[in-house]
């Protein structure tokens, strides 16, 4: 149920933090990809090493770290933008204290303030903190602004009383997670709507061993269309060769050429929504050859024909209140060659990236990229996962 999701567990300094580490396994069991921030006093009662390892994350305790490399002190604004869910487990009296006044004194805290996605609280401590009037006060305040509870179990608890406090179960923290994820993508700003993306390069065969293509990861395209899964959208993902496994949340179609390509998008073009960010050949060779060609038959040149624009097309045959992105990849003259596109090809929006701008472009993670719509242009910079989800809350909330 949790598959492809991302879910960043908090922990906090209380006994049950050993717990986490089972909780971490099983969102992982369910599908999820987790990442772990602890508070430096849940570090007291169980090591960050055993959340990375388990993870197979960097687990974030400092807000500020002397290493340059791991996004420093950043961290709490991409890792808040990338989760789908923030499940706080266990969450201490003092943790919950310091949510509800919005406090960020350590990693943990400042990553609440940045989280735009839901987040699960599941407040555990002994019996009469938890009926105290501040943490009864405190939990009130919480579910009024907007925090999911997920109320402590009555047991044995590590000071030998008998009362509610305890963690709930792990089965019962795992369910309230995929009941507020599936609720959070209903009342998404795409729920109900369809949306069609391409990534990836195409491949123009010249005989079955040689062909033209470049150097697209499809990395782009791949996390619009999680972006847009994410936001609620029905998506199907047409994937070009050699790209990244897909994620669980879509349909997703395979494409090696332009013409297969074209063919496919045609299928479904009646989309609410197409992003195309595939990195199509504008060129295939004029005649292809079914069986390889010897070196000594080579005649020394390819002659090449035009791949339909399927982009032109599609702005072309545009429907009713559909919605078409458009990707452009420039070297020189990136917004005045951008914008002729978004007329020619009568686009809604194009999404400009820069050749020559630093970690940007083919293959990285990272991308910047010029936002252009009829009457607003806007800058994104940062990971490729991110700024996506930055895209379209912009185009469509
Ligand atoms: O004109 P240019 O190729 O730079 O336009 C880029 C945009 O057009 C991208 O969105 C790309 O997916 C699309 N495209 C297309 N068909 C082509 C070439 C590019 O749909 N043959």
């Amino acid at each position: 149920m949790l598959s492809g999701n991302r879910i960043l567990l908090g922990v906090t300094g209380g006994i049950a933090a050993y717990k986490s580490a089972y909780l971490l396994r099983e969102f992982q069991k369910a599908g999820a990809d987790v990442r772990v921030t602890m508070t430096p006093s849940a570090t007291r009662f169980i090591g960050s090493e055993t959340f990375s390892a388990l993870s197979r994350h960097t687990v974030a305790v400092e807000v500020f770290t002397d290493n340059r490399q791991d996004e420093s002190w950043t961290k709490h604004i991409h890792w808040a933008e990338w989760a789908d869910l923030f499940v706080i487990a266990p969450c201490t009296a003092n943790t919950l204290s310091k949510i509800v006044h919005g406090a960020s004194d350590n990693m943990l805290t400042s990553t609440v303030l940045a989280a735009r996605c839901p987040v699960l609280i599941c407040p555990t401590m002994d019996g009469e903190m938890y009926e105290s009037p501040g943490v009864t006060h405190n939990l009130e305040k919480a579910e009024k602004m907007g925090y999911h509870l997920l109320e402590p179990e009555s047991g044995y608890l590590a000071s030998g009383l008998e009362a509610v406090g305890r963690l709930p179960r792990l089965s019962s923290i795992l369910k309230k997670s995929e009941t507020i994820i599936s609720e959070s993508r209903e009342k998404g700003p795409l729920s109900g709507k369809s949306v069609l993306v391409t990534a990836g390069p195409t491949r123009e065969f010249i005989d079955p061993v040689r062909y033209i293509s470049n150097p697209s990861s499809g990395k782009m395209g791949i996390a619009m269309a999680e972006a847009a899964a994410r936001l609620g959208g029905n998506v199907t993902l047409l994937k070009g060769p050699g790209t990244e496994k897909e994620t669980e949340r879509m349909n997703t179609v395979p494409f090696i050429s332009a013409y297969d390509l074209f063919e496919k998008v045609k299928r479904h073009q009646k989309a609410d929504i197409v992003i195309m960010a595939a990195a199509v050949s504008d060129f295939a060779p004029s005649e292809t050859f079914n069986s390889k060609v010897k070196k000594e038959d080579a005649s020394g040149s390819i002659p090449l024909k035009q791949t339909p624009d399927i982009l032109h097309w599609l702005g072309d045959h545009k429907t009713d209140h559909q919605v078409l992105i458009g990707f452009a990849m420039e070297t020189e003259n990136l917004e005045k060659n951008a914008k002729k596109k978004l007329a020619a090809k009568n686009l809604d929006w194009i999404c400009a990236n820069s050749l020559v701008a630093e970690n940007s472009g083919f293959q990285n993670d990272e991308n910047e990229i010029l936002l252009i719509g009829s009457s607003e242009t806007k800058t994104f910079v940062g990971q490729k996962k991110v700024i996506s989800l930055q895209i379209l809350r912009e185009i469509f909330t």
